[in-house]
């Protein structure tokens, strides 16, 4: 196998046809999960280890299940409960892990390149679930998949990503990915938030939210990445809020059957007014299933045998 297909590293750098691999992967994967039985064999016999440097509730969860409902072993390693702790190096950490032959590593790290270093020096595929700032690619999946099962098309829709841009891996790799399947995407966010050079990815820029908001298809709003910011980017919350919160006004501008998505965790009140994440135009938790079935097609994708098929 090549090595950009070896490993999932970030969606820049993917070919377009293979992220279409993945979504349609992921459709063979999503009624495993809804059946009686959730589980298939296809990864028996296989190691998965998730490796995370970072806090995470559904990212490191849904791999897991991942893993497991293909009859993966699955092994969750965190810094905390670990020799990182101890000061032993990212490198030594990976090493040590791969002397126990594993087959997939799902990493999260802080550091924006950490994965793809790693994936440098290792046997293993790596699985990049979100290097810090940088990109979480398996996060865009999830979200095209969600949004192609809820409109049944990518091409052609207006996705507008409202939030803390400059420290969001998670604008960063649906950008990359929604740009490249036809849609048209919007960003928006306070002045302080916005990345120097950030059209470079091919997005319209805003910093008025109602202007981004008119005629979506799409708001998927981000959380403030407080534990990033060295220095304060906006007042208070309210007044982050007030601007740049999605409130039931802010809504009504968009398509009537627009859709609302936020990648978690949600600061309630904050970028998202709760009643309309728990609204009837919310797919939050509609993302998180859908993560499993993605999560699903990138381990096997990865780690299943050439020509073994999906389900078996
Ligand atoms: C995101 C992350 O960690 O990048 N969360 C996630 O994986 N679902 C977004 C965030 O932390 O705000």
């Amino acid at each position: 196998m090549s090595a950009t297909h070896r490993h999932l590293l970030d969606i820049e750098k993917l070919e377009t046809q293979r992220i279409v691999q993945f979504l349609d992967t992921a459709e063979v994967f999503f009624d495993v999960s809804r059946r009686k039985i959730r589980k298939v064999p296809t990864l028996r016999g296989k190691t998965v280890i998730n490796l995370f440097f970072e806090a995470s509730t559904r990212t490191r969860t849904s791999f897991e299940i991942a893993g497991k409902r293909l009859s993966a072993d699955v092994v969750n390693v965190s810094s905390s409960g670990s020799s990182v702790s101890k000061g032993e190096t990212l490198l030594d950490t990976v090493k040590n892990l791969e002397a126990m032959q594993p087959d997939v590593i799902v990493m999260r790290h802080g550091s924006s390149g950490a994965p793809h270093f790693i994936a440098k020096r290792t046997r293993a595929s790596v699985v990049n679930a979100g290097d810090g700032t940088h990109e979480h690619p398996t996060q865009a999946l999830l979200d095209a998949f969600t949004i192609r099962r809820a409109k049944g098309r990518l091409a052609g829709l207006v996705v507008t990503i409202t939030g803390d841009l400059t420290h969001s891996r998670v604008a960063r790799s649906n950008a990359h990915l929604l740009t490249r399947l036809g849609a048209t995407v919007r960003v928006c966010g306070p002045r302080t938030m916005i990345p120097p050079g950030i059209e470079r990815l091919g997005v319209e820029v805003f910093d008025n939210f109602a202007r981004a908001a008119e005629g979506a298809d799409v708001l998927m709003m981000l959380r403030i990445q407080r534990e990033r910011m060295g220095e304060v980017l906006f007042p208070t919350a309210r007044e982050y809020s007030r601007h740049f919160g999605l409130n039931h006004k802010i809504l009504k501008l968009a398509q009537p059957d627009a859709i609302v998505m936020h990648p978690g965790p949600m600061n309630r009140g904050v970028e998202i007014d709760p009643e309309i994440a728990d609204g009837p135009q919310s797919v939050v938790l509609d993302q998180v299933e859908a993560g499993v079935a993605v999560r699903m097609a990138v381990l096997y994708l990865l780690a299943g045998e050439a020509g073994q098929s999906p389900l078996s």
